[in-house]
């Protein structure tokens, strides 16, 4: 049975006896407006960790465009039943204000996350990684889980969540879980439900592209994978790219030699009005 819970402190007192008894605790962070990519992450979790906590917070200070948080989709029921379905046994959704006391008054946040902050996702959303870190560590710091867990989808995200670990020394251990996909091969993303119709039919330019990549590594020079991928974008107005690139897993800089390997493929676009981000590991 799932229960739900609001404050830190009762999410303290909820966990301390389960603690105690050596049972094994895994924190799912989310923002809500579950899908199946975050009920495999609880799934996973369930199968690594004795307790399942997922969090649902949608936290403002990771958010670059006051209008995507604006209109960020909080189906708060509806995410409650799924997590009920699933098995999980606690919900996290915290208030603003329980996470951020002072807010809209900016807390003292700022940690080195190295060079890879400030490229891809970070050169478009100035400060996200900032932001996604100090929530992380709230809630790490709440729940003090034993492992926690992130999707590729997000793959920047888990590189930087991994560095925060590293440079605080926090005491998780931290599982990146694979990247689920529609039938058609759209990654799943809660904003997905912004897409039209006209948008969600050329969405799938991404996916392509990124498969195109993956597809044809062995036999194309990364300038002729680069710029082909890009053409099958470009066929369709409307999607609008923010960077195609094959860049090193740790550094994300753009990878010389295909016989690099940790290479990972990864693309940003709008797709009308909707920012849509999807990678492929390559090796
Ligand atoms: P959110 O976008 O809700 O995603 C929560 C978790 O689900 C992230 O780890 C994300 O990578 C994973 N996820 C999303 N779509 C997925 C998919 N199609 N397949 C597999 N996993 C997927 O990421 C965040 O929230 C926030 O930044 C958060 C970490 C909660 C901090 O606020």
């Amino acid at each position: 049975i799932l229960e739900v819970i609001a404050t830190v402190a009762e999410l303290e007192s909820s966990l301390k006896p389960l603690k105690a008894k050596g049972l094994k605790i895994a924190l799912v962070p989310t923002m809500g407006a579950l899908h199946n990519g975050h009920l495999s992450l609880i799934a996973e979790a369930q199968k690594k960790a004795d307790i399942v906590v997922c969090s649902i917070f949608v936290n403002p200070t990771q958010f670059t465009d006051p209008k995507d948080l604006e209109k960020y989709p909080r189906p708060l029921e509806h995410d409650i039943k799924m997590l009920t379905e699933a098995g999980c046994n606690f919900v996290f959704m915290p208030a603003v204000k329980e996470m951020y006391p002072n807010y809209p008054t900016p807390e003292n946040w700022a940690i080195d996350l190295g060079s890879a902050e400030f490229v891809l996702e970070g050169e478009f959303r100035k400060g996200h990684y900032q932001g996604v870190t100090q929530i992380v560590f709230k809630l790490f710091d709440a729940v003090k889980p034993d492992v926690a867990f992130f999707g590729q989808k997000d793959f920047q995200q888990v590189l930087m969540i991994k560095n925060m670990v590293a440079v605080l020394n926090l005491e998780v251990q931290i599982v990146t879980c694979p990247i689920i996909r529609e039938n058609d091969g759209l990654a799943m993303s809660s904003r997905n439900i912004h897409l039209s119709e006209a948008d969600r039919a050329h969405s799938l330019v991404l996916s392509k592209a990124l498969f195109f990549i993956e597809e044809n590594y062995a036999d194309k020079s990364i300038a002729e994978l680069l710029a082909e991928a890009k053409a099958i974008v470009n066929t369709i107005t409307g999607v609008e790219l923010d960077y195609l690139t094959i860049v090193d897993g740790d550094t994300l800089l753009p990878i010389k030699e295909k016989t690099h390997k940790n290479t990972v493929a990864l693309v940003a676009a709008k797709v009308g009005e909707t920012r849509l981000i999807d990678n492929v590991i390559i090796n």
